[in-house]
């Protein structure tokens, strides 16, 4: 009994410092790492990292049993000069490293890559530069990369993302890449979100097959050069919530697929150059109302939404609008030409082209094969059928029904 009291009041003593000490070659790198941090946070660190119990100290986190760091959270601490990457890769245990929102400078260290138990790693909002080195395929156990607002240039490496089995989230947003999507990609199947918003990635979107990324939940690809179609591959990430691809170079029209992405809730597709519109069959996209506010593109459709080579705001100005099958439901002085057209609301439009449906009222309508109903619209062309009060209408074969003048033919 007496034994036993005096092990339990020798484990009163140790447990609260055995929590705190820290294995001797991480302490031995801590203190490294305060010695080579620079900036306006540095010194405080430096006064505040003092003592043996290093895992008890601001930013660190320790496995209990082991003592080993496993955490350094180090995001908004006012550090700046380069990464110390020697120090660094001395915490060889390390899963989790926070450097956000600092000032970091220069190239990312190479001795950051030999951190093999690296799980979340985050470098957004410094000023960090250079290429991605492929050696970031040696991090195989990554589940989240952020290296968003930074200054990181030239082409995502290939060959990496093979390895990368275990990322979820993959942001880089507001940098300087460039080049094209690489392939490989494709073959992130833990992935959740891929941000690479804001960069100058160009060639086809279609380079990634999405189809290997059954999870994906959001997708933000927007303000850069991709072009082409969108690729059909999309169609099975069926936890989609949110999908932006504005500001591209996007073609094609919108596809019927978009309509059974049953999660979807915001959709993006402004300021490209794709036509049609998305499916309003389809009661799951009812939420979509949320793409409206702040894009250009867009700004003149209620939804469901319509997409346009316009790049103006229609409810502000006159549009110049061509192409088919494109749908006006609110502005006015709007020239529209093309076929297949639909103008629902809206005032004082030219319409030319012809299978167009105008109403509303002031339109000028040429061409043929018009369905105009409203009023004081003038309507010249052919076939057209015109109901409501005060339309001129000229030109012949028409089915004219309501109080209107009929100009020339009949
Ligand atoms: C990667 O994660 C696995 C599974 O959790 C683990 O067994 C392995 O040790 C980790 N790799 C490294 C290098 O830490
Ligand atoms: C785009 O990225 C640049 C840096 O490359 C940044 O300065 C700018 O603020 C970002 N713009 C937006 C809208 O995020
Ligand atoms: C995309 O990947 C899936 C398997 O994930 C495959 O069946 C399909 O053929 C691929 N599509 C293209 C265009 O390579
Ligand atoms: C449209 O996208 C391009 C990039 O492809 C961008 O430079 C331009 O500013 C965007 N226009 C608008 C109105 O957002």
């Amino acid at each position: 009994m007496a034994k036993s009291w005096l092990l339990l009041f020798c484990l009163a003593f140790l447990l609260p410092a055995a929590s705190a000490t820290c294995h001797p070659d991480d302490l031995r790198a801590l203190r490294g790492l305060a010695r080579n941090l620079r900036g306006g946070g540095a010194a405080h660190l430096h006064s505040v990292w003092s003592g043996a119990s290093c895992c008890d100290w601001e930013g660190v986190g320790c496995h209990g049993a082991s003592g080993r760091v496993t955490a350094l959270r180090l995001h908004g601490h006012g550090l700046a000069g380069p990464i110390p990457g020697a120090s660094l890769a001395g915490l060889t245990r390390l899963e989790e490293l926070f450097l956000g929102s600092n000032s970091f400078a220069g190239t990312l260290p190479d001795e950051l890559f030999s951190l093999a138990g690296l799980r979340r790693l985050s470098l957004a909002s410094n000023n960090l530069a250079g290429q991605l080195s492929s050696r970031l395929s040696d991090l195989r156990n990554l589940t989240l990369l952020d290296l968003s607002i930074n200054h990181f240039s030239g082409h995502l490496p290939d060959n990496v993302f093979h390895d990368l089995m275990s990322l979820e989230h993959l942001v880089a947003h507001s940098n300087g890449f460039s080049g094209s999507l690489p392939p490989s990609l494709s073959s992130l199947s833990s992935l959740r979100e891929l941000n690479l918003r804001n960069n100058s990635l160009s060639g086809p979107i279609s380079h990634v097959n999405f189809s290997g990324m059954p999870l994906l939940a959001s997708v933000d690809l927007s303000t850069n050069y991709l072009n082409g179609l969108l690729p059909v591959s999309l169609a099975d990430c069926g936890e989609l919530r949110s999908l932006s691809l504005a500001n591209n170079r996007l073609v094609g029209t919108i596809p019927s697929w978009i309509g059974e992405l049953d999660h979807l809730h915001y959709l993006d597709l402004s300021n490209n150059s794709m036509i049609g519109k998305v499916p309003k069959s389809s009661t799951r996209l009812k939420g979509l109302a949320t793409v409206v506010g702040h894009s250009p593109g867009m700004a003149f459709t209620n939804m469901p939404l319509y997409e346009k080579r316009n790049r103006r705001i229609l409810g502000q100005q006159p549009n110049v609008i061509s192409g088919s099958r494109n749908t006006i439901r609110s502005g006015t002085n709007n020239v529209l030409s093309g076929n297949d057209n639909t103008v629902i609301s809206g005032n004082d439009n030219v319409v030319t082209g012809s299978n167009n449906v105008v109403s509303g009222s002031g339109n000028v309508v040429t061409e043929r094969n018009h369905v105009v109903s409203g009023s004081d619209n003038v309507v010249s062309g052919r076939n057209n059928v015109v109901t409501g009060s005060n339309n001129v209408v000229s030109g012949r074969n028409h089915v004219v029904s309501g109080n209107n003048k009929v100009v020339t033919g009949g």
